[in-house]
């Protein structure tokens, strides 16, 4: 690779240890990617510090040095970086029943995790929808490691960003620098598969769950394709358009999708195909859409234990409707309702009343945490149950079922029902 003059003296450690062993990395994947060069980005997102530190592995190892040898070596961050949610509040955590012995281990991680990112100096937006806070333009070169936000980035804002591992974009961030290869290179941007959807739709009425159960079924059929999306609503909202991007990054390996009329860079399915004939055409309907809905649930006990939305991270417009839904009521006694948002947001929707709606209703509005992270962590101890799981999510419900809880996915409104009611209505 050739490599400027700049880019040089961080691989022979003028400017620290911890950005020339970050060089190393970079130089390394894009020697594999067969990059010519690397180039400059302009900001980029970074896992959460229990994701980067929390377990024994070689990559958190690695990630750990890196950090320190940054801090000791005085590096800040060479361009402005934000970062995802962490997994579990420590708060939560009780309330769930986690053994402490492992939420002080959770604690220690998180606080050397946190004062080392800020003293490097991250954007501390503790969100995986940094673009609320921190959005991006069209064309710009960017780092991260979230596979929402590199969906949502490349997909809807035309941002150009490689999905990333944690430590590779770390790397990003010390150096202000990335490899030269796929999403970064136009004619690698280009659709592959159509999506159309069959009469018996009607994506106008589609609900959050609708959306996330389309995007769900159709990264299963596209596996690592680019896929084209024909049909959808012009007017999509940004939430809506969260809910299509999540879902590709568990049912699929791709960091992209062409929506027609709305990705900056398909106005036209022609321009979102680059020119070419798709591979193939797939045809989404209902059975499709039920078959999703249908995989993402494992839970046959219809008895609720724990209810959370905003994944990801809700918007004020789901604030205003889960504040409608729950206004007046009350959720059941016992049971956890735990709604995940951005804290600059959360502020927002204190000021609007919505924060003391839902609280008064019994739920939770928490800052900063992945909602479904609760049941992820690795070394979750050996026995640990969080009993039945209902959620609008289908990313989530994916980890989860994966993860073997037992999990309803369906509609916000179902899930405030099972909220209130204790149990999910199949009928
Ligand atoms: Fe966000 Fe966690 Fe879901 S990072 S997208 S809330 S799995």
């Amino acid at each position: 690779m050739k490599l400027t003059i700049d880019e040089e003296r961080m691989l022979a450690g003028e400017l620290g240890p911890g950005v020339q062993r970050a060089m190393g990395l970079l130089i390394a994947v894009g020697e594999a990617y067969e990059a010519e060069k690397l180039i400059d980005i302009s900001s980029s997102h970074i896992l959460a510090p229990e994701m980067q530190f929390w377990n024994t592995g070689q990559l958190s190892r690695w990630a750990r040095e890196l950090v320190a040898e940054s801090v000791e070596g005085a590096t800040h961050f060479r361009v402005p970086v934000t970062i995802n949610p962490i997994f579990l509040e420590p708060k939560i955590a009780e309330r769930l029943g986690y053994p402490q012995g492992y939420i002080e281990e959770m604690q220690q991680s998180l606080a050397y995790g946190r004062e080392t990112y800020a003293r490097l100096g991250v954007i501390p937006t503790y969100t995986c929808c940094p673009f609320y806070i921190y959005p991006l333009r069209q064309g710009e070169h960017s780092g991260g490691a979230e596979s929402l936000v590199v969906l949502f980035n490349n997909s809807v804002l035309g941002v150009r960003v490689n999905r990333e591992s944690g430590p590779t974009a770390l790397a990003t961030a010390l150096t202000g620098k990335t490899p030269l290869y796929g999403m970064h290179l136009t004619e690698n941007r280009h659709g592959q598969v159509i999506i159309e959807l069959k009469d018996d739709l009607d994506p106008g009425a589609f609900t959050y769950a609708d959306y996330n159960a389309l995007s769900y079924q159709a990264g299963k059929m596209v596996v690592d394709k680019i896929p084209v999306f024909l049909g959808l609503p012009q007017n999509i909202s940004i939430t809506q358009l969260k809910y299509l991007s999540a879902p590709l990054g568990v049912s699929a390996g791709i960091p992209m999708f062409h929506a027609v009329g709305i990705t900056p860079e398909a106005p036209t399915v022609e321009a979102a195909l680059g020119g070419k004939n798709p591979e193939m055409t797939i045809a989404v309907g209902k059975k499709e859409i039920n078959k999703a809905f249908e995989e993402l649930c494992s839970a046959t006990d219809p008895r609720i234990d724990y209810v959370f939305l905003g994944c990801p991270h809700v918007t004020i417009t789901e604030m205003k409707e889960i504040a409608s839904l729950l206004q007046g009521k009350r959720i059941k006694s016992n049971l956890i309702l735990i709604i995940g948002i951005a804290e600059p947001l959360r502020l927002l929707a204190q000021k609007m009343g919505l924060v003391d709606i839902i609280q008064d209703s019994g739920g939770m509005v928490v800052s900063g945490m992945c909602s479904a992270g609760s049941f992820l962590r690795r070394g979750v101890p050996e026995g640990f149950k969080v009993g039945v799981v209902a959620t609008n999510a289908a990313k989530a419900a994916h980890y989860l079922k994966a993860g073997g809880v037992q999990v309803w996915f369906g509609t916000m409104q179902k899930c405030i029902n099972a909220a209130i009611k204790g149990k999910w209505e199949t009928a």
